[in-house]
């Protein structure tokens, strides 16, 4: 059954502009994730995929093109529908875990179903569990971050992602800090919950981490292109190796 279109880019650039220098650093980029997809954006250190992991994310506007989430036109909305769009329907994994350090890990989870007003504390709490649980995590709800490995935490900025049921999960570089062991552990967890039904974009420059994904976007100096090109970053890496 095909899925419905959760995602829809359409001639979407960027530019940016620092003093005097301007950059366009996308390029008439289309793009549709459906419901239920994975699908991993890789590409060279530069080639734009944070950029557009953003825009998708409804964290940056694109400067031309046009995007619908879900069906709505994001470039016409206000901020205060941009803002409720990535509480509610977007969950966010980064690198760095950005978890809040004074805060245990099930606070932290709690966190963004907070900002739900119709949501009761007994609600949040058994989301919050059910999260912990899913992640494996439980025996871990009352540690601080701090008190986790690198690992462990991103483990719970997944749960902290997860809760608010979002539409699709984004993540950026989410094992960029993580040992081999670790990052298995997290890559096992997207393909279990791809599994389930979530839809996942995510972003890597690690080609063994974009293979898990079934449909691979490839991005080279802000253009999508058929096939991986090398890129600067490789090229050092050759290098080096030699
Ligand atoms: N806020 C910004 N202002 C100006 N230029 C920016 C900004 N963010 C990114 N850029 C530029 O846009 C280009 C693409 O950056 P982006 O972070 O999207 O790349 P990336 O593919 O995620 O790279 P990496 O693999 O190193 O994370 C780069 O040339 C970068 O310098
Ligand atoms: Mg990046």
């Amino acid at each position: 059954m095909a899925g419905r279109t959760l995602i829809q880019l359409e001639k979407v650039s960027k530019t940016y502009k620092v003093g005097k220098l301007e950059s366009t650093v996308l390029k008439d980029i289309d793009l549709t994730i459906t419901e239920g997809e994975y699908v991993s954006i890789c590409g060279p250190s530069g080639s734009g995929k944070s950029t557009l992991l953003s825009i998708i994310g409804v964290l940056n506007g694109a400067t031309t093109g046009r995007y619908l989430f879900d069906g709505a036109d994001i470039t016409s909305m206000k901020q205060a529908e941009h803002a409720r769009i990535r509480n509610r329907q977007i969950g966010f994994i980064f690198q760095a875990f950005n978890l809040s350090s004074e805060m245990t890990a099930a606070e932290n989870v709690e966190l963004p179903l907070t900002y739900r007003k119709e949501m009761g504390r007994k609600d949040r709490k058994e989301l919050v569990d059910e999260m912990l649980d899913k992640i494996g995590m439980t025996d871990f709800a009352n540690h601080f971050p701090a008190q986790l490995s690198g690992g462990q935490q991103q483990r719970i900025a997944i749960a902290r992602a997860l809760a608010g049921k979002p539409k699709i999960i984004l993540a950026d570089e989410p094992t960029g800090n993580l040992d081999s062991k670790a990052a298995a552990i997290v890559m096992d967890i997207f393909d279990r919950l791809n599994a389930e039904g979530t839809t996942i974009c995510l972003v890597t420059h690690d080609p063994r981490s974009a293979s898990k994904a079934k449909r691979q976007v490839h991005l080279f100096d802000g253009r999508i292109v058929d096939e991986p090109q090398t890129g600067k970053d490789d090229d050092e890496t050759q290098l080096h190796a030699v």
